[in-house]
C-alpha cells in the first residue's frame, strides 16, 4: 500500500510499504477514507519529539471502513463497519480506561518499559506517534491495522459526511476537552492561545459551554479571522501586548481560564526575549521546549484560575515562574485526550447541528500530494489551516 512515512527531520515521503495484517483477535483493518494531519505531526515533522525512527507511517487523525476482522470482536464491530479511529488506542478494560482515561490506558502501549523508564510510568500507545507511545504504525496511508478495534473506535451515523466525522478521533475532542478542563461559568472569560485547528475548536467550544466572553490570540490573519467568525474577540501578539489588553479586557484582574493551544513550537520573536532564548537553549539541546505562552497564562490569568494545557509538550522546559503559579493559586489541567470520553456526547452535537466541524478544513490532497502538504499547513501558505488527505 501506499503511506507517508518520516525519514528524518522535514523529510516525509509517500512510499510504497507492507499492507498490515491481523496480529491479534482484537484488530481490525480499516481502508482509510480520509486522515488529516495535525499540528501534532508538525512536532514530529521538526523532529521535536524523541523516539521516532525512519520507516514510522504518520498519521493519527483518521476513519475508513472495516476490511476485516479479527475473531475477538465480540459483536461490537464488523466488516463493512465505517469508523473513525480515535488517536489514543485503548484496551477499555484497564484501571484506566474503565475511569474514561483513555490516553493513559494501562495495556495499549506495547513498548511498556521503554514508556516508563521515560515517564515513570507507561501511557497510552499513539497511532502514528513516538515509540515511547508504542510506535504504532499511523493512518496517513490507504490501510490501518486498529489494535484493540473492539474498543478503539468510534461509529459513525450515516447521516454524517467524512469531512463533518473525521475530527471526532482528534482536534475536536481535543479543543472540548480543554475548554470543559477550564469548568467554564457564565462569568467567564475564558482565553485560547493559538488558532490553529486545536485553537478552533477550543473557541467553538468555549462557546457551546456557555463562557461570557472569548478570546483568541494568535498571529496569522485568517486564523484570527476564523477566530472570530467562531465567536471570538481577537488578539495579534504580534502587533499588540496581550497582557496589557487581556487586563483591559478583564478591569485589571485578569482571565479567569486559560488554554494553551499552541505547546512547545511558540513562536519565535523579538519582542518576545523569552522566546529567543528557548531556541537557543533548544539548539544547543539544553531544553525541549519553547514554554513562552505557559509564562504568559501564569502572568495574565486570575488569581485563582485554571490554565488549561491541551499544547504538547515534550520533555523539560525552562524557567516556568512557578512562584507566581503557586501563590495565585492557579489550577493546572492538561494532557492527551481522553478522546472516547466525549466523543458520545460530540457526535450528538454534530448530529443537532449545534456545530459542523468541517469549517476548518481549507485544503483537500491526494495521499501523494501528502509531503508537499506537510510543508504547506506548515508554512501556512496559501492560507492553510486543515489539511484532509483522501488516500
Ligand atoms: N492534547 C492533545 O491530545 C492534542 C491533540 C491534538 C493536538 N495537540 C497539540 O495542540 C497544539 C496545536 O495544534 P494545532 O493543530 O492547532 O497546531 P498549529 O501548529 O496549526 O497551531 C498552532 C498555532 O499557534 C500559534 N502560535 C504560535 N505561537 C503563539 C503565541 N506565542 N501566542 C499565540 N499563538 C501562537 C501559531 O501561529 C499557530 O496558528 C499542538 O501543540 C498539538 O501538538 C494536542
Ligand atoms: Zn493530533
Ligand atoms: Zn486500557
Amino acid at each position: 500500500m501506499r503511506a507517508l512515512v518520516w525519514h528524518g527531520k522535514e523529510d516525509i515521503r509517500c512510499d510504497t510499504v507492507t499492507d498490515p495484517e491481523i496480529e491479534d483477535p482484537r484488530d481490525a483493518i480499516i481502508k482509510v477514507t480520509s486522515c488529516a494531519i495535525c499540528g501534532s505531526d508538525l512536532h514530529l515533522f521538526h523532529n521535536f519529539i524523541p523516539a521516532m525512527m525512519p520507516g514510522d507511517i504518520m498519521g493519527h487523525e483518521m476513519m475508513g471502513e472495516v476490511v476485516e476482522t479479527g475473531s475477538g470482536m465480540n459483536g461490537k464491530l464488523k466488516k463493512g463497519d465505517r469508523i473513525v479511529v480515535p488517536f489514543t488506542i485503548q484496551c477499555g478494560e484497564c484501571d484506566q480506561c474503565r475511569r474514561g482515561n483513555f490516553s493513559v490506558c494501562e495495556r495499549s502501549n506495547r513498548n511498556k518499559a521503554l514508556a516508563d523508564k521515560a515517564f515513570g510510568h507507561a501511557t497510552a500507545g499513539l497511532f502514528g506517534y513516538t515509540h515511547l507511545t508504542g510506535g504504532y504504525p499511523g493512518g496517513q496511508a490507504e490501510y490501518l491495522r486498529v489494535p484493540f478495534a473492539d474498543s478503539t473506535h468510534i461509529k459513525v451515523p450515516d447521516s454524517l459526511s467524512d469531512e463533518q466525522a473525521l475530527f471526532l478521533g482528534d482536534i475536536f475532542p481535543t479543543g472540548w476537552q480543554a475548554a470543559v478542563h477550564c469548568d467554564i461559568e457564565p462569568t467567564d472569560t475564558v482565553v485560547i492561545w493559538g488558532c490553529g485547528p486545536v485553537g478552533q475548536m477550543a473557541i467553538r467550544s468555549a462557546v457551546l459551554l456557555g463562557a461570557k466572553l472569548v478570546v483568541a490570540i494568535d498571529c496569522v490573519p485568517e486564523r484570527l479571522s476564523m477566530a472570530q467568525a467562531g465567536g471570538a474577540l481577537t488578539i495579534d501578539f504580534s502587533a499588540e501586548s496581550v497582557v496589557e489588553r487581556l487586563n483591559d479586557l478583564t478591569d485589571g484582574k485578569g482571565p479567569e481560564k486559560c488554554i494553551d493551544a499552541v505547546g512547545l513550537e511558540s513562536h519565535v520573536s523579538v519582542s518576545q526575549p523569552d522566546t529567543v532564548l528557548d531556541r537557543a537553549k533548544q539548539m544547543m539541546m539544553m531544553e525541549n521546549d519553547r514554554p513562552h505562552v505557559l509564562r504568559e497564562m501564569i502572568y495574565v490569568c486570575r488569581p485563582g484560575g485554571i490554565i488549561s494545557i491541551p499544547g504538547v509538550y515534550s520533555g523539560l522546559v525552562d524557567k516556568i515562574p512557578m512562584g507566581q503559579a503557586m501563590n495565585k493559586g492557579l489550577t493546572f489541567r492538561m494532557g492527551q485526550t481522553h478522546v472516547n470520553r466525549w466523543t458520545p456526547d460530540l457526535v450528538r452535537r454534530i448530529e443537532e447541528g449545534q456545530i459542523d466541524p468541517s469549517f476548518v478544513i481549507t485544503h483537500t490532497a491526494t495521499l501523494e500530494e501528502g509531503p508537499e502538504m506537510y510543508n504547506v499547513f506548515r508554512n501556512k501558505q496559501d492560507s492553510c489551516i486543515k489539511v484532509v488527505l483522501k488516500p
